[in-house]
């Protein structure tokens, strides 16, 4: 293959044809591709609005896309035994929001294969509309505590008597200390899914890109990871610190590392502020 280019999707989809939704294209030389990565919202990318390139062998690139296609090939009815159930239930029991991190840093490929099995999250008309901002840059993470310091001081004004006393004594993120964080965005604009689904209901953008942070929250907990979600900035000051197309919408900020310490109790109920209870339910 030569003078060919590969229209790449993710890590596991690529295709021959050109494709307007391509995150990639690599140019095709013999046996090695080289990508180049133009567009501003490749999700993956470290440096969304730089231009990247990197090279890869195509049997390297065969040999990874054959192992991405295992998610493909397990549909022979799968068994999850009774341990493996009694696993998962202690993993959703010991999910927390981690605001208390560890400095040690992610080992070498953590990351990468957590973006890559949140790729497989559901999404509206598969439009995988989330967008992954990884924040790296000093300058970057200054401006961020900056807009947490002063919407969390803005929310502690609304609060009263011992209730603000009780906010203030909450920790509500981790962004001093959490080695790896990165800003989760729903691209409102992707032609990606052609629509399907959120003619009626554009909001499912947003909600699938939520179930993309929650398959990451639980991977990571399955590695002993732990992520904090921080709401508490200003969409509109994170975009402009963020650069980030306007037709991206703010879901969330993240803190992952590793946890100081593991509770099976979230640490709002730990400390007197609310307490968990039975889901709402009613019939009709
Ligand atoms: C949409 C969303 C936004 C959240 N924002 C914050 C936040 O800004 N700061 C914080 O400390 N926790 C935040 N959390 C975490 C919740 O406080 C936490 O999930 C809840 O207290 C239950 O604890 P658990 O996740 O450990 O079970 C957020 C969670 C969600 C789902």
């Amino acid at each position: 293959m030569t003078g060919m280019h590969l229209w790449i999707f993710g890590s596991a989809c690529a295709s021959e044809r050109p494709a307007t939704e391509a995150l990639w294209r690599a140019d095709v030389s013999g046996e090695s591709a080289t990508i180049c990565c133009t567009r501003s919202d490749i999700p993956h990318a470290h440096e969304p609005r730089s231009l990247v390139t990197f090279s890869f062998t195509l049997q390297g690139w065969r040999e990874k896309y054959s192992s991405q296609r295992q998610y493909d090939t397990m549909t022979s009815d799968p068994e999850f035994p009774d341990d493996f159930r009694a696993d998962l239930a202690n993993l959703f029991l010991w999910r927390r929001d981690v605001r208390r991190f560890k400095p040690t840093p992610l080992p070498e490929g953590a990351l990468e294969r957590l973006l890559d099995i949140s790729s497989i999250a559901p999404s509206v008309g598969l439009s995988q509309p989330w967008r992954f901002v990884m924040v790296e840059s000093a300058e970057c993470r200054a401006a961020v505590r900056t807009c947490f310091e002063r919407c969390n001081a803005e929310a502690l004004a609304s609060f009263g008597g011992e209730r603000a006393a009780l906010y203030a004594r909450l920790k509500l993120a981790g962004l001093n200390e959490a080695p790896c964080q990165f800003a989760v965005f729903a691209d409102r604009g992707t032609e990606q899914g052609h629509g399907l689904g959120r003619l009626t209901m554009p909001a499912t953008i947003e909600y699938s890109a939520v179930m993309a942070i929650h398959t990451f929250w639980l991977a990571a907990r399955a590695e002993g990871i732990g992520m904090g979600w921080v709401s508490i900035l200003d969409p509109a000051d994170m975009a402009t610190i963020l650069d980030v197309p306007p037709e991206w919408t703010l879901i969330g900020y993240f803190c992952v590392g590793y946890p100081n310490e593991n509770h099976s109790v979230p640490e709002l109920e730990r400390e007197g502020w609310e307490v968990r209870r039975a889901s709402i339910v009613i019939t009709r």
